[in-house]
């Protein structure tokens, strides 16, 4: 049951409802929420149709730091409006320039012993302060606004305990990697992983972050630290020791199961093309030219990060055919670098400087050459994700990075300190760090912010109206897919199309653009010429990676009401109960192979089978074989389905 560790106690804090048994839902009630803008405005607009006057959380922040490339009005039209939306209902903006979100907020804003609900799956970043905290789709995180509780299903809490000591030049980043490896990208589904262990003691905030960060790609919930003198010291640095409680799992806490990773046995780790869980030891892939090189993200772009990057640059060049660049990731790390002179070591090293953003993580404004390799402090690797098809992307630590754009090659950064005496530095936390708030924009009183008007350039379009859930469902395959299907395969990012997210019906027109051009009219041709379903089939873990619930909306938009997997990632899954696609499973997953492209398909009896918890049986009209079919819905689920989607049920809820 968990019980007396850290996530529990939070958990049974904020219950609303349900029982604290792995697998039942509960409700839990929101502190804080965050959005970015990529996912932000399409949230905004979901949360303006609640018809709710003022935010009711204890803290909401929209951070503008995906889309900053202002070629045209599209981005800046976006900006304007989540920058009116927020002054309008009480949200603390913070502008694009000023960092990425989740590093500003462990800096700035993250609270020990709190939730935070963001619309980006690398929220759990702060739990490296001891906040629970959770990615969602935006809709859910519109919902936490307007003041509903957060549903989910209750997670295992898997203990991470962490032994021994890091050698030098092993970080934070290669336990998280360690932790990929063993467990791969769908180890963490339905579990919260909570670290605890000597170990930890070493590891500072931003380093925790890092970990936590990261854990995302495992699939998990969220994962978690203690609050404990580190984490007093860190946010004292920040001016915010009163927003410091102390946080410890009891001793006997009981974990639902306990991972160990011994710190002195790790070794620098680095994750190949195109899996974060794709991990090997650097030794083994050294001697791999590189095109790029990049230091950045939300995992791996700190003070510490820097600093540790920086020194090792202190009087080097980067190799000539290498491009390097860093993104610091807040304005308070660059600000910092500066300071203290690191940001010098950059660009006397020859390093291009971007702005405190995203930007290479999505290919914005910084992509690999064709068949490119690029060697990043990032957390995601899917092929394409970086902007370039078929470039390959490796990850690793700000040091394997940094030692790779020195040697030209992937070298493991130990090999290359002892080629050219470059020593291992532990890096001290500022006493007290320059804060840096000039760029967040704090709420308005009230009554002034009911004045505000909102503004909508011609990027910002209104949100298409979705019906209930049919009794049954005639439809057709328009879609056949393989394993491991990322957010990224249905709705792509990149420059062109990022701009598009407040925009439904000029995005919808990318959805599964690289993987088959031809699914848009497809799609359509069923939707409006045969007037019936789109079905989708999936294989396992269909839906990894990003929150984006665009990969859900999109398709619900094209007409798709049925997504048939042999399993699902979790946020994704629960972004299609959020727009009224129903995500079914095979019982047999190798009836998978009993539908082709073009296959008619009824499915009888929906919603009694649904209200009745029965298996769902879904006719292949074209083979004439039934097919058994089962869902993992909580019964709120289940009435949002039924509604035809999570804004409708609320509407719903508020009319009663
Ligand atoms: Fe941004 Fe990439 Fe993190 S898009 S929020 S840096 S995963």
């Amino acid at each position: 049951m968990a019980k007396g560790t850290v996530a529990y106690k939070i958990i049974e804090k904020h219950l609303v409802s349900g029982r604290l048994i792995p697998g039942e839902e509960i409700a839990i009630k929101i502190d804080q929420t965050l959005t970015q803008d990529a996912t932000g405005t399409m949230a905004y607009l979901q949360f303006e149709a609640m018809g709710v006057d003022r935010v009711k959380t204890e803290l909401s922040v929209s951070y503008i730091d995906h889309n900053m490339l202002q070629t045209d009005y599209k981005n800046p039209d976006d900006h304007k409006y989540l920058m009116s939306v927020a002054k309008r209902y009480g949200v603390y903006l913070s502008k694009p320039g000023n960092g990425i979100c989740h590093q500003v907020h462990v800096e700035r804003f993250a609270k020990p012993g709190k939730t935070l609900l963001g619309s980006d799956s690398h929220t759990p970043t702060s739990g490296g302060v001891g906040m629970l905290a959770i990615g969602a789709g935006g809709l859910d995180v519109a919902a936490a606004m307007a003041g509903e509780p957060f549903y989910l299903k209750m997670p295992r809490i898997v203990g991470v305990k962490l032994t021994g000591t890091l050698p030098p030049w092993v970080t934070a980043k290669d336990i998280i990697l360690e932790l990929l490896r063993r467990l791969t990208v769908k180890g963490g589904v339905g579990k919260i992983f909570e670290y605890f262990g000597e170990g930890i003691k070493e590891l500072s905030v931003p380093e925790r972050a890092t970990i936590t960060n990261m854990g995302a790609e495992l699939g998990a919930t969220t994962s978690i630290f203690p609050s404990d003198e580190i984490t007093r010291a860190y946010l004292k640095a920040q001016g915010r020791e009163e927003d410091w409680i102390e946080l410890l799992p009891d001793e006997n806490a009981e974990y639902d199961e306990v991972i160990e990773i011994n710190l002195s046995e790790l070794e620098p780790l680095i994750a190949c093309p195109h899996s974060p869980d794709n991990v090997v030891p650097v030794r083994e892939v050294e001697g791999v030219k590189v095109d790029q090189v990049v230091i950045g993200s939300c995992t791996n772009s700190s003070f510490v990060d820097l600093t540790r990057a920086g020194k090792m640059l202190e009087g080097r060049r980067i190799h000539p055919d290498v491009i390097f660049a860093v993104a610091p990731g807040s304005k308070q790390a660059l600000e910092l670098i500066a300071q203290e002179g690191i940001l010098l070591n950059f660009l006397k090293a020859g390093a291009r400087v971007l702005e405190s953003a995203c930007g290479p993580c999505i290919g914005m404004g910084y992509a690999p050459p064709s068949g490119g390799v690029s060697v990043r402090s990032f957390n995601r690797n899917f092929e394409g994700r970086s902007g370039t098809k078929d470039a390959k992307v490796y990850l690793a630590s700000p040091e394997v990075c940094v030692a790779s754009a020195i040697a030209g090659e992937i070298i493991d950064p130990r090999r290359l300190a002892e080629r050219e005496g470059i020593k291992w530095i532990k890096v001290q936390m500022p006493e007290r760090f320059p804060y840096g708030d000039e760029a967040i924009i704090p709420p308005l009183p009230e009554e002034e912010a009911k004045k505000v008007e909102i503004y909508r350039g011609p990027n910002i379009a209104p949100l298409p109206e979705f019906d209930e859930l049919p009794t049954e469902i005639q439809g057709e395959v328009s879609l056949i897919v393989g394993d491991n299907i990322t957010t990224d395969h249905i709705m792509p990012a990149g420059a062109n199309i990022l701009p598009l997210r407040s925009n439904i019906y000029a995005i919808s027109e990318y959805v599964y653009h690289y993987v088959d051009p031809e699914f848009v009219s497809r799609a359509k041709k069923i939707r409006d010429e045969k007037g019936i379903a789109n079905i989708i089939i999936g294989g396992e873990n269909y839906g990894q990676g990003s929150s984006r619930e665009h990969a859900a909306l999109a398709p619900r938009f094209l007409g798709v009401r049925v997504v048939i997997a042999k399993s699902f990632a979790r946020i994704h899954h629960a972004n299609l109960i959020n727009f009224g696609i129903l995500p079914l499973e095979f019982v047999d997953k190798r009836d998978y192979a009993k539908f082709s492209l073009g296959d008619e398909v009824h499915i009888p009896e929906l919603i009694d089978r649904l209200k009745g918890g029965k298996e769902i049986l879904v006719i292949n009209k074209t083979t004439k074989e039934e097919i058994a079919c089962k869902y993992s819905l909580t019964p709120k689920q289940v009435s949002v389905l039924l509604s035809g989607g999570l804004l409708r049920w609320i509407k719903n809820k508020q009319k009663v």
